[in-house]
């Protein structure tokens, strides 16, 4: 590539996920969202996920932001109060966008472990009870270009003359790269937006000046400059992700699944979900298969 930058960013914070328990029986590596790292504006969760049945995450309600999954192996099935419901395999992605309201499961599908990773996108109050969608794309119709040892898929945003068709009412990057041996990508980034790489396999240096090395699960926060420039100086692949996004510049008002901008409206919404109304009506004779399936009641 040849991309120029004035001001590479330089790694400012490195934390590695560590595995914890979510759902029921499922086990998450989580990054941001955690007691170190409660916000990273507009991103307040990022997990990578692994998980075999019966453990998934069954019946739960969101409402205030966006979904973002994306599946590495494996696949995850989703139901939701709608009676929306599909199967997310390897390579695909779906953004949810829970705005006033969703409740549904999202169970592995088939044997063996399903992995991926989801990210809550932050909304903004003008956007956060707006109707609920989604916007689901196959993983052969992820755009996706290859130059110099690099490949990029491009989940949203755009990347190296690839462009993603999803809309991200939160501007919004996020592009799965991997980069040969002894390659370099190099990728801008609106100068205004907070931008963090997550690493999935191999080993990378990221960042101006010496860089910074990090291997999987590695969180790592970017400081301020237009892009970003990540080295492959080792002998295997190295697949990261690299995700950005316009900060909101809100209040942050959160109760698990919720996220609002004052407490006020985070009691409204427990009040909303428990006499299922304003975006909830349809939780009340709702129960996904996979619970049924359980035997839960
Ligand atoms: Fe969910």
């Amino acid at each position: 590539m040849t991309t120029s930058m004035e001001k590479p960013r330089q790694v400012v914070r490195k934390f590695l996920a560590r595995p914890q328990h979510e759902g029921v029986g499922a086990v998450v590596r989580r990054s941001i969202g955690r007691f170190e790292l409660r916000y990273f504006d507009p991103f307040l969760v990022l997990d990578e996920f692994s998980v075999s049945a019966p453990a998934g995450f069954p019946d739960h309600p969101h409402r205030g932001f966006e979904t973002v999954t994306y599946m590495l192996e494996g696949a995850v099935t989703h139901e939701d109060f709608e009676g929306h419901r599909g199967t997310i395999k390897a390579g695909d992605v779906q953004w949810m966008t829970a705005g006033r309201g969703i409740v549904h499961s999202e169970m592995p599908a088939g044997p063996g472990t399903s992995k991926g990773l989801q990210l809550w996108v932050n909304l903004s109050s003008r956007n956060k009870m707006i109707e609920p969608g989604y916007q689901e794309i196959q993983s052969k119709d992820i755009a996706c270009t290859t130059s110099d040892g690099v490949t990029v898929r491009v989940i949203a945003g755009q990347s190296m003359g690839a462009q993603s068709p999803v809309c991200t009412r939160t501007p919004t990057m996020y592009l799965d790269f991997t980069v040969r041996p002894h390659a370099a990508a190099r990728q801008p980034v609106c100068a205004a937006w907070n931008a963090f790489a997550y690493v999935l396999e191999g080993e990378g240096v990221f960042g101006g000046g010496g860089g910074e090395k990090a291997g999987p699960h590695h969180l790592l926060l970017l400081g301020q400059g237009d892009g970003v420039e990540v080295w492959n100086r080792s002998d295997k692949p190295l697949r990261f992700l690299l995700i950005a996004g316009e900060p909101i510049g809100e209040p942050v008002a959160q109760l698990g699944p919720f996220v609002m901008n004052t407490e006020e409206e985070i009691d409204m919404t427990i009040n909303d979900f428990e006499f299922n109304i304003n975006g909830f009506e349809k939780a009340k004779h709702w129960k996904s298969q996979a619970l049924v399936a359980l035997g839960i009641e």
